[in-house]
């Protein structure tokens, strides 16, 4: 064989590997974009936090996010953002000095003895509230 053949499927087969190095590339690049997505998410964390503690903390009593009966909704319309944070956190105080709004609604739902008295630091409260709004 000549040379110059010998340099010419030198070069091909390097061409070849350079080819599947590229295409091994492009597949590994998937999960990354994938990583990209999760990251995404972890951006929104707020939304998550909120997600896990009404599951937790929530859902036995309110239905669950997209069912309609008894679910939170439009809770925003009702409440602003401050009430709320004091209704979850300070129920009892609020019947205590005969809060008109919390009054209401306990009768309205039958003057269960429940309260909300949750211990939910600041984050905890503004992941429900990017939850439920
Ligand atoms: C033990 C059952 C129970 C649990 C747990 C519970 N709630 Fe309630 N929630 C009620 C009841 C019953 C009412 C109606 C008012 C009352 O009786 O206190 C209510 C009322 C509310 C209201 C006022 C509704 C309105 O229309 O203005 C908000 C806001 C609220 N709950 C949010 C929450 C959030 C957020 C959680 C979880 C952190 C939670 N609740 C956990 C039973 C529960």
């Amino acid at each position: 064989m000549k040379l110059t053949t010998l340099n010419t499927i030198g070069f091909l087969v390097v061409l070849l590997f350079f080819i599947i190095y590229l295409i091994s590339q492009n597949s590994t690049n998937r999960p990354q974009q994938n990583n990209k997505m999760v990251h995404d998410k972890k951006d929104s964390s707020l939304y998550f936090i909120g997600q896990n503690i009404y599951n937790d903390s929530c859902s036995q009593c309110h239905a669950r996010k997209g069912h309609n009966h008894n679910f939170l909704n439009n809770i925003f319309t009702r409440v602003d953002t401050s009430y709320f944070k004091k209704y979850l956190t300070r129920q009892d105080s609020l019947i205590r000095v005969k809060d008109k709004y919390a009054l209401s609604v306990k009768e309205s739902y039958g003057n269960m003895g429940n309260s909300h008295n949750f211990k939910f630091d600041t984050l905890e409260l503004f992941g429900l509230v990017e939850y439920l709004k």
